[in-house]
C-alpha cells in the first residue's frame, strides 16, 4: 500500500508528463469554502430539501415562490463565500500546463474567482438568470432577490428561473460537447470531488479511461468513480491540490 507522498509523487509525475490535463470537479471541491455538499449523510443539501421539489420543472410549476427563494439563499451563500487552496491550485496548474480543460459540475463562480479561465459549466451558473418560457437572458433588478415570488419576463410574462440545469433537464449542449472532446482528448484525467452518480456527466471519467486517459482522483472518502483511478489522493481537495502542485517537478510541465 502505497502512503500519501508516494501517492502524491507519482500523481505529480503523471501531471508533469501529460501534454493535456483535464479537471473535472464536483460539489467537494466547494466544500471548504462554506458551500454545501449535495449527498453527504448529514450536510448534504439533499439530505435537507426534496430535489425534485426544488431542482426540478414540475417543483418549480408547483410552487415557484420556494424554488425562487431557496436559490436566492444560495446565491447568497456562493457570493459570501471565497475560493479556497483548492480552487487556487487549479488556476496555478492551468498556466503550468501546455493544454489544459476545467469542467465543473458546479454552478458556484468560485473557479473563475481563483483565476481559472473558460472553465465548462456543465450544470449551470447560479449567478445567470433566464425566461421559463422564451429563455431570454434576464438581468436580476432591484428587490427581486428578496421578492418572494420570481420577476415575470418582460417579453412574455412567464416566470424567471436560474440558469442552472433542473433534473430531467438537458445540459447545455455546447459546454457538453467541450466537455466530451476534453475527455477524449486528455493524457491525464483528474476528478475532484464528485460523488459520480449523475449523469451525463458522470460518464466523463469512463470515456477519458476508455481513450488511454490514466485518472488521478481526489476526494475525502472512495467514490462511485474510484474503480477508475489509477491515483487516489484521500483528503480535502483545499489541501491536497496545494500539496499536488508543490511535489511537480518545476522543470517539467
Ligand atoms: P455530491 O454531494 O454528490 O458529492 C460530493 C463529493 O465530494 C463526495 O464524493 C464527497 O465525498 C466529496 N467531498 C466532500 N468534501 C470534500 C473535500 N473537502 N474535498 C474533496 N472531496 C470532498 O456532489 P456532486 O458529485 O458534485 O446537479 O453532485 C453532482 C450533481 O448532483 C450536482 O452538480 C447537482 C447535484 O444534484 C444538479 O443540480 C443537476
Amino acid at each position: 500500500m502505497l502512503h500519501q507522498q508516494e501517492l502524491l509523487a507519482a500523481a505529480a509525475k503523471m501531471l508533469a508528463n501529460a501534454r493535456h490535463i483535464t479537471v473535472f470537479t464536483g460539489a467537494g471541491v466547494s466544500a471548504e469554502s462554506g458551500v454545501g455538499t449535495f449527498r453527504d449523510a448529514q450536510t448534504g443539501l439533499w439530505s435537507h430539501f426534496d430535489a425534485q421539489q426544488l431542482a426540478s420543472q414540475e417543483g418549480f410549476a408547483a410552487d415557484p415562490g420556494t424554488v425562487w427563494r431557496w436559490y436566492q439563499h444560495r446565491l447568497a451563500i456562493v457570493e459570501a463565500a471565497q475560493p479556497n487552496p483548492g480552487h487556487v491550485a487549479l488556476a496555478n496548474l492551468e498556466m503550468l500546463a501546455p493544454h489544459f480543460s476545467l469542467v465543473t459540475q458546479n454552478i458556484d463562480d468560485l473557479h473563475e474567482r481563483a483565476g481559472s479561465r473558460h472553465v465548462i459549466h456543465l450544470h449551470g451558473h447560479i449567478g445567470r438568470f433566464h425566461c421559463n418560457g422564451c429563455e431570454t437572458p434576464y438581468t436580476l433588478r432591484s428587490g427581486d432577490r428578496e421578492a418572494p415570488m420570481p420577476p415575470c419576463c418582460p417579453h412574455c410574462t412567464a416566470y424567471i428561473r436560474p440558469s442552472v440545469v433542473w433534473f430531467g433537464e438537458m445540459l447545455p449542449e455546447q459546454e457538453m460537447q467541450k466537455a466530451w472532446r476534453a475527455a477524449e482528448h486528455c493524457d491525464v484525467f483528474l476528478v475532484i470531488g464528485t460523488s459520480g452518480v449523475v449523469y451525463p456527466a458522470a460518464q466523463l471519467p469512463a470515456i477519458a479511461h476508455r481513450r488511454g486517459g490514466a485518472i488521478i482522483e481526489i476526494n475525502t472518502e472512495r467514490s462511485a468513480l474510484s474503480a477508475l483511478a489509477e491515483v487516489l489522493l484521500l483528503g480535502p481537495s483545499g489541501e491536497v491540490l496545494p500539496k499536488l502542485l508543490d511535489a511537480l517537478p518545476r522543470t517539467s510541465l
